[in-house]
């Protein structure tokens, strides 16, 4: 198994509909388009979602592995440029509630789960649900989307909180999306570094922004990466951008293992 230095990376948000979907699945293409093996865990119970995006039907899901009918490994789809898709947003609700012997298949089905990767991306979902928490505190790394609304301010800033208060997570990034310049975008960083920073004492990092682009849509319409279809697009500068800042900060060696970040998420030691 390729061990060397991969990055467990959950991006979420307070509230639905802000563009995680699409940020996690530009970035899967960002870092297949520069070779890096790329596994996309799909845990969004919302609409659009990363398979839609790519234009692929998944057979299987989580749910097969639960039911025992299939092994982990094999219900991994493959999407463009080999981005490997872990389809687990049917199942992730049932994983609360699982038997003995459903958790005993599972934690076997963990411990042979070696399928390479470089980079492991998490479409967690919106809202604080056990499932979006318990992703969020066993990535390396959390990333927070927000757009330039107040109420995606507030949801995130109830996120973080629960996050930092129960989770103990003190490490959070921020990206705004659909901002319509970067002003309005830091502003919308700086209001909710200010109640972080008040309330929780917990300071958060800017990642950085994506600008509101129509065109967006229109790669979702014809289901191919919107980073493949506008390159030279300022969203898909920006994305670049955010995707090498991500390469470059620090990793945890204990949050880069797959399995303990399954373990962890799954809440099975
Ligand atoms: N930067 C952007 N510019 C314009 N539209 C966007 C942008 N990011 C996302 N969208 C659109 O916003 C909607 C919600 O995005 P999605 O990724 O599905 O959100 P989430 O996964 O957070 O629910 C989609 O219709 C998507 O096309
Ligand atoms: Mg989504």
């Amino acid at each position: 198994m390729n061990m060397t230095n991969p990055r467990i990376i959950a991006v979420s948000s307070g509230k639905g509909g802000v563009g995680k979907t699409n940020f996690v699945a530009n970035l899967a293409l960002f870092y297949a388009s520069l070779n890096k093996k790329v596994l996309v865990l799909d845990a969004d119970l919302g609409l659009s979602n990363i398979d839609v995006l790519f234009g692929i039907a998944p057979r299987f899901n989580l749910k097969h592995v639960l039911m025992g009918e299939k092994r982990m490994k094999d219900i991994i789809a493959t999407g463009p440029l080999g981005i490997m898709i872990f389809p687990a947003s049917s199942g992730v609700r049932e994983l609360t509630g699982l038997t003995e012997s459903q958790r005993l298949k599972l934690l076997e089905e963990l411990d042979n789960f070696d399928v390479p990767f470089d980079i492991f991306l998490i479409d967690t979902g919106a809202g604080i649900s056990d499932n979006v928490l318990f992703f969020c505190s066993a990535a390396q790394e959390t990333v927070v989307v927000v757009t330039p609304e107040p109420t995606s301010i507030a949801d995130a800033y109830a996120l973080i909180k629960v996050l930092s208060r129960d989770f103990g997570e003190k490490h959070f990034r921020i990206l705004v999306n659909t901002a319509r310049s970067e002003k309005e975008a830091f502003d919308t960083f700086r209001k909710l570094a200010i109640v972080a920073d008040k309330f929780l004492k917990l300071s958060v990092d800017y990642l950085g922004y994506l600008p509101m682009d129509q065109h967006v849509k229109d790669a979702i319409i014809a289901q191919k990466g919107f980073i493949a279809m506008y390159p030279n697009s300022a969203f898909s500068k920006k994305l670049a951008g955010i995707g090498k800042k991500m390469l470059e900060s620090p990793l945890t060696e204990m949050k880069g293992n797959i399995q303990f970040f399954l373990r962890k998420a799954l809440r099975m030691r």
